[in-house]
């Protein structure tokens, strides 16, 4: 038996070096979550997906057991706001299983980012599930830049509400509407920080 060197083909001349794929053709992932409000973080993950994927859909989950900061329409608006223009990014809400959705809009897999081993095991458990009720839909973890590893809307929100700065963790639109709409409770937070 000949062997072969990597990268040789049966006949022995080189293979041409397969060029890398990074993206999948045609593929649409779903990146479900509440996003109350996005945040860089968020952006991140949406990032990265769009490096894999042909198309993103950001699904806003209606949860009427929450009592959001931003109502859905408010957030797919922020959403949409941010991603003006971007064919490859669609907004959608959702209401059931999450499978169910992806299924009925096409999409083969669910993104989730990964901030920390804090996030794993709920993770986990979703990702789990999800393969139980339908094996056809695949769970793909993403990691955020590491700067983005410990912001969280819910974090996001109390930081502003309690007078702190929010620039850096949010888009510039997220940022006016939380001012817009929570501004006198921020401003004497501010002045109370003083
Ligand atoms: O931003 P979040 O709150 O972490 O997102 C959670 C979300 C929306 C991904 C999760 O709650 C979800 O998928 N809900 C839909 C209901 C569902 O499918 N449940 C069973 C699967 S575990």
């Amino acid at each position: 038996m000949t062997l072969r060197a990597k990268g040789q083909k049966r006949d022995g001349r080189e293979r041409p070096r397969a060029r890398a794929r990074t993206r999948t053709h045609g593929s649409v992932a779903v990146y479900p979550g509440s996003f109350d409000p996005i945040t860089n973080g968020h952006l991140d993950i949406i990032e990265r997906g769009l490096s894999v994927f042909d198309e993103v859909i950001i699904a806003i989950l209606v949860n009427l057991d929450k009592s959001p900061l931003f109502t859905v329409a408010e957030r797919v608006e922020l959403i949409r706001e941010t991603y003006k223009g971007d064919r490859r990014v669609r907004v959608d809400t959702f209401s059931g299983l999450l499978v169910d959705y992806a299924e009925r809009v096409g999409a083969s897999v669910i993104v989730r980012g990964l901030r920390a081993i804090s996030d794993f095991e709920y993770e986990f458990q979703m990702a789990l599930m999800n393969r139980r009720l339908n094996p056809r839909i695949e769970t793909v973890f993403m990691m955020p830049a590491e700067g983005f590893s410990y912001v969280s809307s819910k974090l996001v929100k109390e930081v502003f509400q309690l007078g702190g700065p929010v620039n850096e963790l949010v888009p510039a639109v997220v940022e006016r509407r939380l001012t817009e709409k929570h501004g006198a409770a921020r401003a004497a937070a501010v002045r109370a920080r003083r």
